[in-house]
């Protein structure tokens, strides 16, 4: 962990929203006190899912606004392949911050470069079983570092342990970068191991399942960062 107290991220999936009245569930969510809207985009080529595409983030953009009437940060987390033209109509159509796969990229340091040309922050994601050597090589261009701990397709599924070492690891990277880097945990997230992965060195939190499928979206987020204050 670096040595100052982390400002902690919520970023709700709204996989698990309910897909008939997106807008209302975005204002909600981020009236029950999220950070950021996380967009999870499938194209049933790198994922065996199907979600939605640019067209639909600009129809959002309008309603993710928090409740003191500043911006949310919509997180676009491009599970398809290819990257890149995706990548920029996202950013075109409001992203404020755009990761991708850097095994669904042919040229991982040219995606990043598009990506931050378009005036969006770019993050690189990790499946469970992917190293993170790359990170050495384009740590200079990266805003965000996403470590699955499911693997991607679906909300809903259970925590893979190994993320946590894997955070260890980033952690590190990060700091040994100097750079203000975000270290992302996408999958399982859930108010019962939030503390354990925020000691690992994540700073957001990823949660789709845990928030919206309960009738209470402020009380789980609350719970959340009762237990983020706990000992940190
Ligand atoms: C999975 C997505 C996740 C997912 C998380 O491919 O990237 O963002 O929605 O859902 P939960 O929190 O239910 O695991
Ligand atoms: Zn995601």
């Amino acid at each position: 962990m670096s040595s100052s107290t982390p400002t902690y991220r919520i970023a709700p999936s709204i996989l698990s929203a309910d897909f008939a009245r997106l807008g209302e569930e975005v204002k909600n969510v981020l009236a029950a006190g999220a950070d950021w809207i996380h967009f999870d985009v499938m194209d049933n080529h790198y994922v065996p899912n199907l979600t939605f595409g640019p067209m639909v983030c600009q129809a959002l953009k309008k309603h993710a606004v928090k409740p003191d009437g500043t911006p949310a940060p919509i997180d676009v987390h491009l599970m398809v392949q290819p990257v890149d033209a995706l990548a920029q109509a996202f950013c075109k159509a409001g992203a404020d911050i755009v990761t991708f796969h850097p095994d669904a990229s042919t040229h991982v340091d040219r995606t990043l470069q598009l990506i931050k040309a378009e005036g969006c922050q770019a993050g690189l994601v990790f499946n469970p079983h992917m190293p993170v050597d790359v990170l050495e090589w384009v740590i200079d261009k990266v805003d965000v570092v996403l470590l699955m701990s499911v693997n991607p397709g679906f909300g809903g599924q259970s925590f893979i342990d190994s993320t946590l070492k894997k955070a260890e690891k980033v952690r590190r990277i990060i700091d040994a970068s100097g750079r203000d880097i975000r270290l992302e945990i996408d999958g399982g997230v859930k108010t019962d191991n939030i503390r354990r992965i925020a000691d690992a060195g994540a700073d957001t939190f990823v949660a789709g399942s845990a928030i919206f499928n309960t009738p209470d979206y402020k009380a789980v987020i609350d719970a959340m960062r009762a237990e983020l204050a706990r000992g940190a």
